[in-house]
This record gives C-alpha cells, sequence and structure tokens, in this order.
C-alpha cells in the first residue's frame, strides 16, 4: 500500500495561535511568495508594492465580481502599468472551459500584451484557476497575481499553485502547477458574498483539522456560529490559519508526490458528485462536504477512526450549512466518476483516509491523514450508507 501520512512529516506545523491578520509566507525556493491577509487591502496601492511591473495588465473576473470590485483594483494597481484591461468572463463552474479559456486568450493577444504583461485574478476558485492556467500558457508564461474574493478561493484555491480548467469527462484534468507572485486576501469582500458561498467556504477550513491540525477543529466547532455570522475576527483567524496549513503542505511537496494528496480529503467522492451531477448544480465546497462525510465512514469501516468522531465532523457540517448525505447517482456511477480522479492509478481509486493507521495497529486517529486504497465492497457500503 502507498501511503503518505502526516504524521510522518518531518516538518513541524507551527501550533495553532488565534490570531487575525497577516503574511503568510509560501517558501518555496525561487518561487517563494507572500499571502497577505487584511480588512480592506484590495484598494490599497501599497498591497501590490514589488508586484511585478510592465507596461500592461489584464484584470481577469467575472460578470458578477467585476461590476463590485474591478474598479477598487485598477484603481489600486494603476501606478504599476500604463494600461490595465478588466476582462469579465461569464460567471460560473460551467464556465471553467477550455472555451472560456479562450477569452482570455483572445483578449491579451487583440490587445497586444506580451511576456511581460501581468494577469490579476479576480473572483473566486473558477476566475482563480483559469486565470492561473492562462497565465502558464500565455507565451509559455506570464506573471499572475491572485485577488481572491470568496471565502473558499482565500482559504484554498488561491494557495499553492494549482491551476486548471474542467473537461466533460473530469474536473480539473486539463492544468498546471503554475505559482503566483503574491495572494492579495481581502476580508471585506466576505461582505457581498452569498449565504450558499460562504458555507462552502467553510467546508475547506473544516477539512484542515481532521488532515492535519485538531486544535484548529476544535476551535471552529466552538466558532460556527460566529463564523456564519460573519464575525470578522473570527473570519481573519479562519483564513490566516488555513493558508498557515496549505503553506505547510505545499512547501513540503509542491507537485503532489505524495503528501500535498491529503488536501484532497472529501474530494474524491466530492469530485464524483459535481460531475455526476452535472458542474454547477452543487457547489465545489457542497461536494466536499458532504464527500468529507463519505470519506470520514471509509475511514471508520477500516478501522482508522471511531464512530464518535464521524459523528463530530458530520454535525459540524452540517453546522456549517453545508450538505451530509449525498444524491443517489448509483453507486457504480459514483465508482466508475472516482476511478477518472486524478489520484486515481490505473484504475485503483486512492482514497484520503482520516488517521495513519488502524486504531487496533496502533493508528492515532483524527489529525493526520493518509491516501490509501479501499475495497470496491467498503466503498459500496459507505454509498449506501451515506446516498439520499
Ligand atoms: N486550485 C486549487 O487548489 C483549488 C482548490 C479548491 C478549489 N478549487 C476550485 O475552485 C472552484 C470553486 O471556487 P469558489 O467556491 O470560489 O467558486 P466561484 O469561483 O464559482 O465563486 C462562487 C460564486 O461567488 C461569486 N463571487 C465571488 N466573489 C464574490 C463576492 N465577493 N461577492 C459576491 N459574489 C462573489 C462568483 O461570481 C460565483 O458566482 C472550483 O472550480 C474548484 O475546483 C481549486
Ligand atoms: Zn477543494
Amino acid at each position: 500500500m502507498t501511503s503518505t501520512s502526516t504524521s510522518s512529516s518531518s516538518y513541524v506545523l507551527s501550533p495553532f495561535v488565534p490570531q487575525a491578520t497577516a503574511v503568510v509566507p509560501i517558501d518555496l525556493g525561487d518561487r517563494s511568495y507572500d499571502i497577505v491577509i487584511g480588512a480592506g487591502l484590495m484598494g490599497q496601492a501599497a498591497t501590490y508594492q514589488g508586484c511585478p511591473k510592465a507596461a500592461r495588465a489584464l484584470i481577469v473576473s467575472n460578470t458578477t465580481v467585476a461590476p463590485l470590485y474591478a474598479q477598487r483594483l485598477q484603481a489600486a494597481i494603476a501606478s504599476l502599468y500604463r494600461a490595465v484591461d478588466v476582462l469579465a468572463l461569464p460567471d460560473g463552474e460551467q464556465y471553467k472551459d477550455s472555451a472560456t479559456l479562450n477569452l482570455i486568450y483572445d483578449q491579451l493577444l487583440g490587445s497586444g500584451a506580451d511576456r511581460k504583461t501581468v494577469l490579476y485574478a479576480l473572483g473566486g476558485g473558477v476566475v482563480g484557476d483559469m486565470t492561473g492556467f492562462a497565465a502558464a500558457c500565455y507565451m509559455r508564461g506570464v506573471p499572475f497575481v491572485q485577488v481572491p474574493t470568496t471565502l473558499l478561493a482565500q482559504v484554498d484555491s488561491s494557495v499553492g499553485g494549482k491551476t486548471a480548467i474542467n473537461h466533460p469527462l473530469g474536473k480539473n484534468m486539463i492544468g498546471a502547477f503554475y505559482q503566483p507572485q503574491r495572494v492579495v486576501c481581502d476580508l471585506d469582500t466576505f461582505a457581498t458574498l452569498p449565504d450558499r458561498e460562504l458555507s462552502a467556504g467553510l467546508a475547506e477550513i473544516i477539512k484542515y483539522g481532521p488532515i492535519a491540525d485538531m486544535a484548529f477543529f476544535d476551535w471552529i466547532e466552538t466558532n460556527i456560529a460566529g463564523l456564519r455570522a460573519r464575525d470578522p475576527e473570527l473570519l481573519a483567524i479562519a483564513v490566516r490559519r488555513s493558508c498557515e496549513i496549505k503553506a505547510w503542505v505545499v512547501g513540503q511537496d509542491e507537485k503532489e508526490s505524495g503528501l500535498r494528496a491529503i488536501l484532497n480529503f472529501g474530494h474524491t467522492f466530492g469530485h464524483a458528485i459535481e460531475a455526476g451531477l452535472g458542474y454547477g448544480k452543487w457547489l465545489h465546497g457542497e461536494g466536499v462536504g458532504c464527500g468529507m462525510v463519505m470519506a470520514a465512514h471509509l475511514s471508520q469501516r477500516l478501522g482508522w477512526i471511531d464512530a464518535a468522531f464521524v459523528q463530530r465532523l458530520t454535525r459540524l457540517i452540517e453546522a456549517a450549512g453545508l450538505p451530509t448525505t449525498g444524491p443517489d447517482l448509483g453507486a457504480e456511477r459514483y465508482l466508475e466518476l472516482m476511478r477518472v480522479d486524478k489520484k486515481s492509478e490505473g484504475g485503483a481509486i486512492k482514497f484520503i483516509l482520516i488517521g495513519n493507521a488502524p486504531l487496533a495497529q496502533g493508528g492515532t486517529g483524527a489529525g493526520c491523514a493518509t491516501t490509501a486504497p479501499a475495497p470496491d465492497e467498503v466503498v459500496r457500503e459507505v454509498l449506501a450508507a451515506c446516498i439520499q
């Protein structure tokens, strides 16, 4: 069994200290950069000090976010470039495809953008993933800056350099590892975020607990009502700690040769739900929320965690406003969809299990995670227990 577990890591994650605003460095040698976190950062010119200068910049956003924030960003970076264009893509996961990606290239080529042109991704994970991929490919690579405006994008997708578009046969299947120059997390952007999107972001925050940091998990449990009520201090703490954990994982395994896969806890099942229902029906974070419940059941059936923790996690996901039972796509369809997951090798599905070994063999339970296969019959039992 190939397994990579957080507990076997030689790097030590700094203990959880509830702190709000911060700069979290991502340490990747010559690709290192900072995540800056705070209220009101987007509109301040000082936020972008040190970002690459060039003749042109392009802000890539979408039809929802551009009217809310593009002017603010455009004004703040105006002194760095002679021209700053704005491109508003259609909004939605269903547009995270090659046709929409081409709109970015059309704009860049049409405006005479060169190899120094800087792209700014202004929006959620969909805009961030597409803009990052466009930056990786345009003239074989131009610099880009992430300005994430959803909770999910601030705690996860804008950090770490994974970029991609979807293919009808599988989510995020066409993409590249390509790091941004900076990530600007302006906490004020949550003011306009719909409740459902806030909950989707909470799914990725909750994810970090069982895989890496049970002290953080306890804190989220205590504060889940305040987080949903958008208490700015609590959201700031959650964004900061999530970025710290993601930076810690990515710093050790930038290109997912092992450890980084643990960040996909809940995603094997979640991606199957998203693809099976058609992209955009369930939000990514909703798929992840439900997928974590399924992955926890699987971990328990394999003896890695006890039933009490499955219940605890399920209750927290429910309290975050997320689904805890999956749509009935049929077990065989789930299995088929999970086999095209990027983690599968030669058709064998790899799951992210909570824990480092079965409890009966000295496993330590929640707080670390391991990539491992599971027998199809056990997965079928899990699906039977977790779908409506
Ligand atoms: N690259 C990675 O490492 C990584 C990690 C996790 C998720 N992802 C990807 O991220 C995507 C999900 O990202 P998401 O949840 O941010 O979805 P999203 O980008 O679709 O944004 C959600 C919705 O909120 C709107 N929106 C964004 N910011 C807003 C604001 N401040 N106010 C009002 N509305 C706003 C968007 O227009 C959209 O309608 C998925 O495609 C997923 O695969 C990537
Ligand atoms: Zn995710």
